[in-house]
């Protein structure tokens, strides 16, 4: 890993602060998301098919996009139910392969009822994967969940073949007050209304309201950019995805 002055003084980097009206405080996050997702996996699949699936298609092809092709190994880190897992499955082929890696045995459960690729339980700040294997790490909507963008980058840096990438899909919040609006008003309203009249659940609902305070709160694009470049990424940029929703992070570990 490249050790920079800058990397030295960031220090840890959370990706949001504390939530205190879900928990009271940040040593309580972790089991607070593990429970959530684990209560709420099953109708998770629901939420992405409100949306007509659309979410599995701009995961595959931005995967596609940013350079995942046939015959390479790739680790999908929150693999969740399998959104990007499935999509990257497609793009490898027969002569790839993707593996799985979630904290959620809810989460995980799910997952493999669409597929019996590799699945581990783990988390992105201590993943259970020997260096210099991968040729991408990719992560979908989870960046939020993560207790430390800095340990989290650092284990995709490690895992990832010199030359290997990382592509990582995150909601994003217009700045502007007319954008920011506008995007409050689909997360935080329409979206969780509309899973509790799916699902009839209160807990997919409330996952959607934390998803909202979390991609709300969380530190801006060009801090998540330079804590890559911190761990040793290469070319670490964002580009915008879908405008209002979806930001992708790209950056590729030195040849
Ligand atoms: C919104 S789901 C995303 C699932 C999938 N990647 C997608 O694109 O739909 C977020 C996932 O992050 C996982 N997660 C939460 N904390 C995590 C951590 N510290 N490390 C890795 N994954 C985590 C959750 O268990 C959950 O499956």
């Amino acid at each position: 890993m490249v050790s920079t002055e800058a990397n030295e003084q960031r220090g840890s980097v959370p990706p949001h602060t504390p939530l205190t009206e879900y928990y009271k405080a940040d040593a309580e996050r972790e089991g607070y998301v593990m429970d959530l997702f684990d209560r709420t996996a099953k109708y998770y699949d629901t939420v992405e098919a409100l949306f007509l699936n659309g979410g599995l298609l701009y995961r595959r092809l931005s995967m596609k996009f940013a350079g995942v092709r046939p015959g390479m190994k790739v680790l999908d880190v929150a693999t969740g139910t399998g959104a990007v897992y499935r999509g990257a499955a497609r793009l490898v082929g027969p002569t790839g392969r993707v593996f799985g890696v979630d904290p959620s045995a809810g989460m995980l459960a799910e997952s493999r009822k669409s597929h019996d690729g590799p699945l581990t339980r783990g988390f992105a700040q201590a993943l259970p994967f020997k260096s210099n294997q991968f040729d991408f790490v990719t992560m979908g909507i989870a960046l939020r969940h993560v207790p430390d963008l800095k340990a989290a980058f650092s284990e995709y840096y490690r895992v990832l073949k010199p030359g290997g990438q990382i592509w990582i899909l995150e909601s994003h919040v217009p700045k502007s007050p007319i954008g920011h609006a506008l995007t409050k008003l689909v997360w935080a309203k329409l979206i969780p209304g509309m899973t509790l009249w799916s699902t009839g659940s209160r807990d997919a609902k409330l996952l959607m309201d934390y998803y909202w305070d979390t991609i709300d709160q969380c530190v801006e694009p060009p801090e998540i950019v330079a804590v890559l470049k911190d761990v040793g990424l290469q070319d670490a940029r964002s580009n915008l995805i879908v405008p209002g929703a979806f930001l992708e992070y790209r950056g590729r570990k030195p040849a």
